[in-house]
């Protein structure tokens, strides 16, 4: 037997990760605004939908830049743990559905070539390691987002070069650019919008306690829309039923949130459990 098992350990949260191959040359090539794409990460979060949707052991799931990262129950039992068929699974998804949903985003922008996502599957052994896991992906977020914001001010405002920008911003403490961005373009950068500043959180409507700020949002083209072909009006309805049932358990919601602070996982106890490891 030549198969290698690669069964995650059981009782830990299990992430998948999933990466755009190689998004700097593609997002130069598909011209995304800079230092933020709106509508990429609206294409990000419809393909992260579509795996909510699709996969039902599945908690939550945060985006930031090309990356999206799904959160999987410790008591899951899906594909047997393997992680292989996880990572497998849900980045082929991921990448179809980005594809598939590309046109409705960029209605006016071609698509050049087939774009790529890796997929990675890693157990998390606690409530706090995973908590840990997903500040990790915040703080990176908030990171780049305020260099790229600098970088991308000096460049495009600022008339500097790329070079003559990344030496102006080598060195510089977070206060230092948020200083610059007020002085010198009157950004205040806390004012930026929270989607670029904090990403993407998808959460199981289900397991919501605090009223939300739900990011309203247009449909995927294919979600739930049965092809009812030459069906009579009961079966037409019996369809329409099924698909409303699976709609409500599958429903997620979308926010824009601190997920480093204690506040929204004590607000929402049902998500992470804070008594369960
Ligand atoms: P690999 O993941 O190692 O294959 O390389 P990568 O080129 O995808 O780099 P990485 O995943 O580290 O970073 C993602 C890159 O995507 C960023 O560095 C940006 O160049 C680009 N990117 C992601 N989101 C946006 C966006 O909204 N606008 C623009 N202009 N670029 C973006
Ligand atoms: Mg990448």
């Amino acid at each position: 037997k030549f198969e290698q098992s690669d069964q995650l350990l059981p009782q830990c949260w299990l992430v998948v990760r999933v990466d755009g191959r190689g998004f700097h040359k593609f997002s130069e090539r598909h011209e995304f605004a800079k230092p933020n794409e709106p509508r990429c990460i609206r294409l990000m979060t419809l393909a992260a939908r579509r795996v909510l949707m699709e996969h039902r052991s599945i908690l939550l799931a945060y985006g930031q830049s090309d990356e999206y990262s799904f959160v999987l129950h410790k008591d899951t039992n899906a594909f047997n743990r393997r992680a292989s068929k996880l990572a497998s699974l849900i980045g082929s998804l991921f990448t179809s559905a980005f594809v598939f949903n590309w046109s409705i985003c960029f209605p006016d922008r071609r698509l050049l070539y087939p774009p790529a996502f890796d997929a990675r599957a890693v157990a998390y052994p606690s409530v706090r390691t995973l908590r840990d896991y997903l500040s990790w992906r915040q703080a990176d977020c908030h990171i780049n987002n305020l260099y790229n914001t600098a970088f991308w001010s000096l460049v495009l405002r600022g008339g500097l070069s790329a070079n003559q920008a990344q030496e102006r911003l080598k060195g510089t403490l977070a206060a230092d650019k948020n200083e610059l961005l007020f002085s010198q373009f009157g950004i205040n950068y806390n004012n930026e919008p929270e989607v670029y500043r904090k990403g993407s959180l998808l959460v199981r409507a289900s397991l919501l306690d605090s009223q939300v700020d739900a990011v309203a949002e247009e449909a995927s083209v294919g979600d739930n829309v049965p092809d009812v072909g030459e069906a009579s009006v009961e079966e037409v309805s019996e369809i329409a039923a099924k698909v409303a049932k699976a709609e409500a358990e599958s429903a997620s919601t979308l926010l824009h949130i601190d997920i480093i602070k204690d506040k929204f996982w004590t607000e929402n106890p049902r998500i992470l459990p804070l008594d369960s490891q």
